[in-house]
Formats: structure tokens, sequence, C-alpha cells
């Protein structure tokens, strides 16, 4: 059987699409290929990470298609590519349930806290590790889960925790969930996903 086509979706800076580049690089993820990166945003970093790598990408820019024009041209992309795994890597848009429809049990998400705790609409990036922080929590982490049409609401893959310490801010705790969990789990995650796929 092939090994499972990835398409990876990104709307920032792209250090998870890297980590789960360098998992490819290193032999970790051998059941899995990154065919396509896709991006919201012209300005995105995760297109010069795709572009090093000489992996194909697309943008669909927030500013320039509709959301429903974006969500029709990533699914034409990906059927033309002919993915079968997508990876939300910081991926800044709620996919409609139409488009998880098409790819159901085959699109996953990392979220950076201990879902079910801080997630759901507006739950992003920073604004969780803000959550986490005015919530006074000592442990926070991460969580890869299927997507399905309840934002953040899929079940759960894998999750690590990560120690919340005095003198964080958001920004701290962002990048050691990022180091401790999202860069370890998320590309275990994906080949555990990928090797299940490639046994259906
Ligand atoms: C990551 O921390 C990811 O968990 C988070 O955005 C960041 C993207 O960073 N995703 C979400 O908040 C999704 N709700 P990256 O572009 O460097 O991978």
């Amino acid at each position: 059987m092939e090994n499972i086509r990835i398409a990876v979706l990104c709307s920032g800076g792209g250090t998870n699409l890297q980590a789960i580049l360098d998992a490819k690089a290193a032999g970790n993820l051998p059941d899995g290929e990154i065919v396509l990166v896709v991006a919201d945003s012209e300005a995105a970093y995760a297109l010069e990470r795709a572009k090093r790598q000489g992996i194909p990408a697309a943008v669909f820019d927030k500013h320039v298609y509709s959301r429903a024009a974006r969500e029709q041209a990533i699914l034409a992309a990906l059927g033309e590519k002919k993915i079968g795994l997508v990876v939300l890597a910081g991926f800044m848009t709620v996919l409609s349930a139409d488009f998880v429809k098409a790819y159901e049990g085959r699109i996953v998400n990392i979220h950076p806290a201990l879902l079910p705790s801080f997630g759901g609409v507006g739950m992003y990036g920073l604004h969780v590790h803000e959550a986490v922080l005015a919530a006074g929590v000592k442990v926070t982490g991460a969580t890869v889960h299927y997507v399905t049409e309840v934002c953040d609401g899929g079940p759960i893959i894998a999750q690590k925790a990560v120690e919340v310490r005095e003198g964080d801010t958001p920004e701290t705790l962002q990048r050691r969930v990022m180091r401790e969990a999202e860069w370890i789990i998320y590309p275990q995650a994906i080949e555990q996903v990928c090797k299940k796929l490639k046994g259906e």
C-alpha cells in the first residue's frame, strides 16, 4: 500500500510544519509523505519553510478569498494532489461542516492546551495561553485530535502535559508548550494515523 499523501494547512510561523518535515527527514514518518502545504495568508512563514524543502505550496489569502471560496479552492487543491490526510498546523480558520465531511476521519489538528479545557471558538494561539495563566492552573499541554464539526471537540489522539511556571507570560508558556509537547507529539500522532489509514 502506498504512503498516505499529507497536506499541511498553516496560517503563520509553521513551527509545527517544521517539526513534521524534520520527522520525515529523520525517518520518523515512514507511512506518510508531505506533498502539499496550504496557507491562508501570503505572509505565512510556513510558505518559506515549504519552499526550502522543495514542497509545493498553495496560498488562498484571507484578504482575497471569501471563506466559502477559500474552502472550495483548498478542496480542489487537495483533490488534485490526491490527499489522504489533512494536517492542520496553526491553521486559524474553523472548517465548515461540509469540508469536514469531505475528509471525515482524515483531518487532524493540534491544540495548545489539554482539551477539553481551554478549547472552542476564539481559543487559538496566544489566547489559549492567556486563558491558562488567567485560570491559574499549574499544568497545561497540547492535544492532537481528529477534526469534527465541533470546534476542538473531535476524538483525542495524543496529549502531553507541560508545567506552568511562576512568572510565565503567554509567550514563554507558548514556547514551552511547543518545545516540550507540540513538536514531539504531533509528528508521532501523524505517523500513528498514517499507519492506521494504510491498514484500512
Ligand atoms: C501552535 O501553538 C498551535 O498549537 C496553535 O497555533 C500555533 C501555531 O504555531 N493552534 C491553535 O491555537 C489552533 N486552535 P506554528 O505556526 O508555529 O505551528
